[in-house]
């Protein structure tokens, strides 16, 4: 049996970072991944690989449709996807090998297998050969799985998921996309601006239905007028795969109707992927609906393992399960007051792209709490109109009694990069005033997120 001080069992953004921050502080540990590379989902079929397709898209998109408004011809422009595959596969292997080579400078030992709980403090990983390891500590970082619903089974080929949307070799001309949450306008988003017909259908009364109702409103709009089509409270009642497409049973509004499609997408939520992982603890790692139950020190029921990320309670979102694993390498090494945590960003990378953290106003309506809302749109920044962007504002919400700030939300040009701003000030406490007497280069984005605290901090500027 090979001993080690930690074994952590999946290496994507919240496995390896573990990894890697435990080996920093004199840790022997192993890591455990299925696939033949490192970096998990995010990496190799979830938030790389779509940002790189949605770069290229938009690209495209952009010189097509907003060239000439620039005074630039661009006729003739056509789509070679297996460049941009191609493309896309380039940077995930320069990701996935970059994390590799992180890994053998930290003497951390990969290991690619299956793994499995068999008792407290043993893993076995099932590859070529069968390994046994031991460790005081485990932790369990082995993400999610698409969901998928009885009445349209993955086939791989015309009901898909995100990982096969992300490859596939033909713009189809149709598309249906299930879901209107991140991973359904993104990649639909991908696919319209290449030439599909997509089509969203969002079960809920909107899309993103986790964001500020005007934003998603707002984001709906837009997207809408880029020639996507979204029907929202659209249930699908089922579906016949034949040999050219897919035929939905749908029924939005009590009617029901048909539609034809191509391929279908269905992007409705991920699950924690935990079937083989637990092993034979599977009765004695005690759940909490589909997730694993954990304590304030992410340990599970069984004393000594661990899990982080997807696997247990919050948002699964990568920068999430990193933050889990900070968090717990810290504990793991003793450190008293782990220097990490604060309010989770989310982000949808749609044009415009839509952030948002803490919380929305329907949250704050619904908890009974008072709050003040300040909001700048984009279409009065000189940065943003030099750019060609209109399109979206910046909300920022705080509490009337102590001026801390509540939340925010900005749909919009770099929302992506803008909310970090917000993301720090709220960590450590902050107010809007805190941006608003903070010198912002101009002409920048940024001067959306000042000028909305100015407007907070009762001295609006570029407002009438
Ligand atoms: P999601 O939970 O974000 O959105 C799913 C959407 O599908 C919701 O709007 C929901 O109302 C709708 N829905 C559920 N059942 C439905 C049905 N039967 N018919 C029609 N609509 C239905 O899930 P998504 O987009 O699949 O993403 C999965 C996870 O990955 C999420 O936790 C997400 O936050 C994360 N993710 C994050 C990204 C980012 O940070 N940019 C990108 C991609 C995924």
């Amino acid at each position: 049996m090979e001993s080690f001080d930690l074994i952590v069992v999946g290496a994507g953004p919240g496995g390896y970072v573990l990894a890697l921050d435990a080996a920093r502080k004199g840790l022997s540990c192993a890591l455990i991944e299925e696939r033949p590379t490192l970096g998990g989902t995010c990496l190799n079929v979830g938030c790389i690989p779509s940002k790189a397709l949605l770069e290229s898209s938009q690209l495209f998109h952009r010189l097509q449709n907003d060239g000439t408004h620039h005074g630039i011809e661009a006729t003739e422009l056509s789509i070679n996807l297996d460049a941009m595959m191609a493309r896309k596969d380039e940077v995930v292997k320069r990701l996935t090998t970059g994390i590799d080579a992180l890994m053998k400078k930290r003497q951390v030992e990969v290991i690619h297998g299956t793994g499995h709980l068999v008792e407290p403090g043993v893993v076995t990983v099932q590859s070529q050969q069968k390994r046994t390891l031991q460790a005081p500590k485990i932790v369990l970082a082995t993400g999610s799985l698409p969901v998928e619903i009885p009445i349209l089974p993955f086939d791989g080929k015309r009901i898909v998921d995100s990982t096969q949307a992300l490859s596939f070799t033909k713009v189809p001309k149709r598309l249906a996309v299930v879901g209107g949450g991140a991973v359904g306008l993104e990649l639909g988003s991908v696919w319209s601006r290449l030439g599909s017909q997509v089509t969203i259908l969002e079960a809920l009364d909107r899309i993103v239905p986790s964001a500020d109702e005007d934003a998603s409103k707002a984001l709906s709009k837009s997207l809408q007028s880029q020639g996507i089509t979204i029907r929202t409270g659209c249930r699908v009642l089922g579906s016949q795969v034949h040999s050219r497409g897919v035929k939905l049973a749908l029924e939005e509004q009590e009617k029901k109707e048909e539609l034809a499609v191509d391929c279908v997408l269905v992007a409705v939520g991920r699950i924690p992927n935990t079937a083989s992982v637990l092993g034979t603890l599977d009765q004695q790692i005690t759940m909490d609906g589909k997730k694993i139950a954990v304590n304030a020190s992410m340990e599970t029921s069984v004393p000594g393992i661990y899990a982080i990320g997807d696997l247990i309670h919050g948002p699964m979102l990568a920068h999430k399960a990193e933050e889990d694993a900070l968090i717990l390498s810290a504990h793991l090494s003793g450190e008293t007051t782990p220097p990490w945590g604060g309010p989770l960003p989310a982000v949808v990378y749609t044009h415009p792209e839509l952030a948002w953290v803490g919380s929305t106003e329907h949250e704050l309506q619904k908890q009974g709490r008072p709050f003040k809302v300040a909001k700048f749109p984009f279409a009065a920044n000189g940065r943003a109109l030099a750019q060609g962007e209109h399109e979206g504002f910046v909300k920022l919400l705080s509490s009337p009694e102590d001026e801390r700030l509540l939340g925010a939300c900005i749909l919009g040009p770099g929302a992506s990069e803008l909310i970090a701003e917000v993301v720090s000030v709220m960590a450590f406490g902050g107010c809007a005033e805190d941006i608003a007497f903070t010198v912002h280069a101009h002409p920048t984005l940024s001067e959306t997120l000042r000028e909305a605290a100015l407007e907070q901090a009762g001295r609006p500027l570029h407002r009438g």
